[in-house]
């Protein structure tokens, strides 16, 4: 059988599309293989969104020049943003690339791949330009139904979903919308029939995707809509989204969260500043005021939602004043968690041609450590709040420190799930117990981490009976011993 050899880097979107693509390859009759030297496909799924992401990729593939003079069969490819974005610098820097396709072009592959091998030219398949790439796009929504691989997922039981595609906002700092295309919706009955087709495959968890997930219209749908239609799904037991523009959190997509028992109370909400001037600069059409009565209004709705943002520290005129803004925010807003990055100047976005990177590397490192400190601690305060509470959790697998380590005595490893408010818990039980949906009562944490112990190992399904908010203290009594559950 052919190999192929297939790298990731990026978001969810690329995860997603990984996915398909391997679905696609597998049909034509290729099987994965863990390392690029015996692959007779060596393809790299990349991302534009930082620089250091796009390094990786360069140096990568700088690494396989001498790999492709030893075996000139093998077919390299470049795919998704950086491909869209940088078709002419990956022919200089790389000109042993055989295949350049963009994320909305992923469906032609095997006949990319069968073109390179019989004529031995570069093959390239790009969206022209934003309005052309729509219609690419819808094409593409249909053509990747069918082709979703289920090894390529973490699990079994959770799955993406795409919703939309693209972004509208134009952020000054994000490449996005230039190489994602525009923001399209896809079709709620598509997305419907994905998600039966999932829930028969064994999927108990969705997260639907978008750039902007809450922005999804289709006609008069709007999320809220679609969460309510995609309730119904016999066996769906949770659904989650990422990731939402905090303008477009409207009171109806919040009531859905709290009526409907299988949507996840969880939201993750960038909102990249704590400061006005430099979200003006960003051009994310919200102040920091807005993005405050946004968490309490969530919070008022929602009680218990769990919360997570973004932030960009270093962003071009960021002054120590603005910087102690964004530490503010994030004192107050007890977020769950925070991602943090230092500003990367993308040439093609507004930001790159308006401003100056005028904050040096160490100031944006040393902010970037600071804010994270902040927010660990925060995160930690949250987790502590947590203890000796009883907590239902989807059971993913082994933890990371598990693997390759030989189980304890009685046949127990340490698994790692995830509450319905997206937090991490670990706990000792079998493995088999992985995708199951179990009540562990919390009784320890860390800033990233929560570790409990079973309750019980029957399986909870969630009706629309169930109670929205999954945290209930536990009672000190009923616990069972560890070794019942195994
Ligand atoms: N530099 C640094 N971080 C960025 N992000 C987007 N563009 C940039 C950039 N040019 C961050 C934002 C976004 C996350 C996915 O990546 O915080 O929410
Ligand atoms: Fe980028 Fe802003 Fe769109 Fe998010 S909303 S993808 S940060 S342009």
């Amino acid at each position: 059988m052919p190999k192929l050899y297939l790298e990731t880097v990026g978001c969810q979107m690329n995860v997603l599309d990984s996915e398909l693509v391997v679905g696609t390859l597998r049909r034509q009759g290729y099987e994965l293989t863990e390392t690029p030297d015996d692959a007779d496909l060596i393809f790299f799924n990349t991302c534009s969104v930082r620089q250091h992401a796009e390094d990786k990729i360069y140096s990568a593939l700088g690494r396989l020049r001498h790999h492709k003079i030893k075996h000139p069969d093998t077919i390299i490819g470049v795919l998704g943003c950086m491909a869209q974005k940088d078709q002419e610098l990956i022919k200089k820097r790389a000109p042993h690339v055989d295949i350049i396709c963009g994320t909305g072009q992923l469906a032609q592959l095997p006949t990319l791949i069968q073109t390179a091998r019989e004529s031995g030219e570069l093959q390239v398949a790009l969206s022209l330009d934003r309005t052309e790439s729509r219609h690419e796009v819808e094409r593409s929504f249909e053509s990747y139904d069918p082709m979703r691989d289920p090894s390529m997922r973490p699990n079994r039981f959770q799955a993406y979903v795409r919703i939309m595609i693209g972004c509208d906002k134009f952020c000054t700092y994000c490449i996005v919308p230039s190489v994602r295309g525009p923001e399209q919706s896809r079709h709620p009955e598509q997305i419907a029939a994905e998600v039966r087709q999932l829930a028969g495959e064994g999927v108990k968890e969705i997260t639907l995707l978008g750039q902007t997930v809450n922005s999804y219209h289709h006609g008069s749908s709007r999320l809220s809509d679609l969460l309510a239609r995609l309730h119904d799904t016999a066996g769906i037991e949770r659904i989650k989204f990422i990731t939402n523009f905090p303008k477009d959190m409207t009171d109806d997509l919040l009531y859905a969260i709290r009526d409907l028992p299988k949507v996840c109370p969880y939201l993750h909400v960038p909102a990249q500043s704590g400061c006005n001037d430099i979200l003006k600069r960003m051009k994310r059409m919200y102040t920091v005021e807005f993005y405050r009565d946004m968490l309490a209004r969530c919070r008022e709705i929602v009680p218990g939602i769990a919360i997570s943002s973004d932030f960009i520290v270093g962003f071009c005129g960021e002054s120590e004043a603005s910087f102690e803004m964004t530490c503010d925010l994030v004192r107050e807003a007890t977020f769950k968690n925070s991602f943090i990055f230092k500003y990367s100047p993308r040439p093609g976005t507004r930001g790159h041609e308006l401003y100056d990177d005028d904050v040096p590397e160490e100031v944006k490192k040393r902010r970037n450590n600071d804010l994270l400190a902040i927010q660990n601690a925060m995160s930690l305060q949250d987790h502590r709040r947590r203890i000796g509470l009883r907590v239902e959790v989807l059971v993913e697998g082994p933890s990371k420190v598990t693997l390759g380590r030989s189980p304890l005595a009685n046949g127990l490893v340490q698994m790692t799930g995830r509450t319905r408010t997206d937090h991490i818990v670990v706990f000792d039980g079998h493995p088999r117990l992985a995708g199951q949906t179990l009540l562990v009562d919390i009784d320890d944490a860390t800033s990233f981490t929560l570790y409990g112990n079973v309750v019980t190992s029957e399986h909870i399904s969630v009706s629309a009976e169930s109670e929205p908010c999954c945290e209930v203290p536990a009672p000190k009594t009923d616990r069972v011993s560890l070794p019942l559950i195994g």
